[in-house]
């Protein structure tokens, strides 16, 4: 039997940081050898916000395939591609939004949040309908699964319901995808306050230097009654130490004890925490630079990519068109 799939992808804004890998990028690397894996660049979906700033996306597309290759996406197993290019995704956008009420888009989270976040009052079309637009990039692959971020939920679900709604009303050829969420589904910002995203300038970056990661975890905020480093520490309130549960697992219950016993102080736990981040990034970064250097090697494999997925997403076209009865050139 062949494999199931799994469809999953960002929209190229930038560098993808340490957010996106503990919230899926790891389970995507960790999933391509049991699943048929396509990782959707979703540059139109990054247009419906930023549509004024396209002369950046082909950077953007080229930074984001570093970030997949340096953290392990295998482009001999998995497919990359670029959403604008497979028009059988936008073809079936139009058919799908036929069938999804305008008000479960207006009710939509995460559309909302995004929404006050850029400051649109008055939503485009494009942009209140990309949910529908994902649900494409999910069906038009059949996938099964699609490893993503926690405030993709709402997409998700929303995927499902047209999904079964488009199943009944003509036949059944569409795939319900599940979500898998990460291993920590919402990483705080260094600053404590929110996820760690770019545009809060909370982030820590795949691409970051040593010298960069020990800057901004030197920044963190820790414990605000801890004064001196003998002073009995807090960790259940330190952003630090939310860290060090995900990246210095082993260490924990000693690094606990010391800060509670005030045996340690914020800054050599802080140094602690940056050698194990450098310890995760240093391969990554290192595959990174060294794919830089080589613009050809990635387009050639978006390239490769984008065609192996625009003949697969068109198989599911024609067999939508077919339960539509708008295959009238077949019999
Ligand atoms: N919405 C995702 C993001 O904001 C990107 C995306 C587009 C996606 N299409 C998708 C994710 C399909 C998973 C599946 O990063």
């Amino acid at each position: 039997m062949s494999k199931k799939r799994i469809l999953t992808g960002d929209r190229p804004t930038g560098k993808l940081h340490l957010g996106h890998y503990v919230g899926s990028l790891h389970n995507r690397v960790k999933l391509q050898r049991d699943y048929e894996t396509f990782v959707i660049i979703a540059d139109v979906q990054a247009l419906t916000t930023h549509f004024e700033h396209p002369e950046s996306l082909k950077n953007d597309i080229f930074q984001i395939t570093l970030d997949y290759l340096g953290a392990g996406i295998d482009p001999n197993i998995s497919t990359i591609f670029i959403q604008s290019l497979v028009p059988a995704l936008h073809e079936l956008s139009m058919y799908l939004g036929l069938i999804v009420p305008v008000n479960v888009l207006r009710h939509n989270p995460t559309v909302k949040a995004e929404a006050a976040q850029h400051g649109f009052k008055d939503m485009n079309y494009g942009f209140l309908g990309y949910p529908v637009s994902q649900t494409s990039d999910i069906c038009a692959f059949k996938a099964h699964l699609v490893p993503v971020g926690e405030d993709q939920l709402p997409h998700i679900e929303l995927s499902r319901r047209i999904v079964r709604r488009f199943n009944s009303l003509y036949k059944p050829v569409l795939v319900e995808p599940e979500a898998l969420i990460g291993q920590v589904p919402r990483l705080t910002g260094l600053d404590g306050k929110a996820k760690m995203s770019k545009s809060l300038d909370n982030a820590i970056f795949l691409a970051d230097s040593d010298k960069e990661i020990q800057q901004k975890v030197r920044n963190a905020v820790t414990d605000p009654a801890r004064i001196r480093a003998t002073d009995p520490g807090h960790p259940d309130i330190c952003c630090v130490y939310e860290y060090h549960k995900v990246f210095s697992e082993d260490e924990l219950p000693l690094i606990r004890e010391e800060c509670e016993g005030g045996k340690i102080g914020c800054v050599a736990c802080k140094n602690k925490l940056s050698s194990a981040l450098n310890n995760l990034l240093k391969p990554i970064r290192s595959k990174r630079t060294q794919l830089e250097t080589r613009p050809d090697i990635i387009w050639d494999i978006l390239h490769d990519g984008t065609a192996k997925a625009a003949a697969a997403a068109q198989q599911t076209v024609e067999e939508v068109r077919e339960a539509m009865c708008i295959n009238y050139f077949q019999q």
